[in-house]
C-alpha cells in the first residue's frame, strides 16, 4: 500500500481546550516520517477551529468544519456559519451531508447547494452518504445511495476536491461495522455511480461508522477505501494514534 490514507476526525459537539491539549500528540505524531501517508484532519465543533489552526500550523495536519451554511453570500441567518465564515476562519475542508445532519432537515438539494458553495471556496468536501437501517432492510440501500450522490453532486462538474464517505447510518456510534466482504461490494458500488456520473474512475472514498482500533486491522484489508472518518475514537488521541498506526503499518 503506498497511497494516502485519510483519517478526518470528526468530534461533533464535542471538545474543549484540554481535549484540545491532548491533541499536542497526534501532532507530534504526525512528524514522524514512517506515518508520512496518514493525512489528518480535525473537524472540531465551530468554536476550537481557530484553536486547532494554531496548535497545528507547523505540522501537516489540517483543519475542517463539520458543516456550512448553504448560501454563499452573507446574510441575516442567526447561529449559522457559511463556507465564506470557514474560509476566513482558516478551515481547509467541511463536511457536507453527514447522516445526523440528514435527519435535522438536510435535504439533497440542500447538500447540492453546500458542496457548490464550499468549491466556490476552495474547500476540500467531505460529502457523507449513507443508508438507514430501514433502508436497508427494505433492500433500498442502493437506491438511497444512488440518489444522495445524484442529487449532491447535481450540476458539479468532476472535481478532486470532493471526497466521498460512506456512512451506513446503522454504523454510526453502533459500535458495527459492516461484513468487510459487504462493504468492499459497496465501496465499488458507489465508485461505478461517481464514474457514470463524472467519468472519474478513483474518486476518494472513506468509510465511517465506529471505526475503531480494534476492527480497522479488519477494514484495512479493504485497499479500494482511502481513509476514515471517525467519530468517537478520534476524541482520545492514543485511541486515534493507534487506529493510523494500525492502518499504515
Ligand atoms: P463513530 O465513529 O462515533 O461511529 O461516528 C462516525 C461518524 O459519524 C463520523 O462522521
Amino acid at each position: 500500500m503506498t497511497n494516502n490514507m485519510f483519517f478526518i476526525a470528526n468530534w461533533k459537539m464535542f471538545g474543549d481546550l484540554r481535549a484540545i491539549n491532548s491533541t499536542k500528540k497526534v501532532i507530534k505524531f504526525s512528524k514522524n516520517k514512517k506515518f508520512a501517508r496518514a493525512q489528518i484532519v480535525y473537524c472540531p465543533p465551530y468554536t476550537l477551529i481557530e484553536q486547532f489552526n494554531k496548535i497545528t500550523k507547523n505540522s501537516k495536519i489540517k483543519v475542517g468544519a463539520q458543516d456550512c451554511h448553504f448560501l454563499e453570500s452573507h446574510g441575516p441567518f442567526t447561529g449559522s456559519v457559511n463556507a465564506n465564515l470557514l474560509k476566513i476562519i482558516g478551515a481547509k475542508y467541511v463536511i457536507v451531508g453527514h447522516s445526523e445532519n440528514r435527519a435535522r432537515g438536510d435535504t439533497n438539494y440542500l447538500i447540492n447547494l453546500k458542496i457548490k458553495s464550499a468549491l466556490n471556496k476552495n474547500l476540500k468536501v467531505i460529502f457523507c452518504i449513507g443508508e438507514t437501517l430501514k433502508e436497508k432492510k427494505k433492500n433500498k440501500t442502493n437506491l438511497i445511495i444512488n440518489t444522495q450522490i445524484s442529487r449532491g453532486l447535481k450540476n458539479i462538474k468532476k472535481n478532486k476536491n470532493v471526497i466521498f464517505a460512506y456512512e451506513p447510518v446503522w454504523s454510526i456510534g453502533t459500535g458495527i461495522i459492516p461484513k468487510i466482504s459487504d462493504l468492499e461490494k459497496q465501496v465499488s458500488l458507489i465508485k461505478k455511480m461517481i464514474n457514470k456520473i463524472w467519468k472519474y474512475k478513483n474518486p476518494q472514498i472513506l468509510y465511517g461508522g465506529s471505526v475503531n482500533s480494534k476492527n480497522v486491522r479488519q477494514l484495512k484489508k479493504i485497499r479500494s477505501i482511502n481513509g476514515y472518518l471517525i467519530g468517537g475514537a478520534s476524541q482520545n488521541a492514543n485511541n486515534f494514534i493507534d487506529i493510523i498506526k494500525k492502518t499504515i503499518i
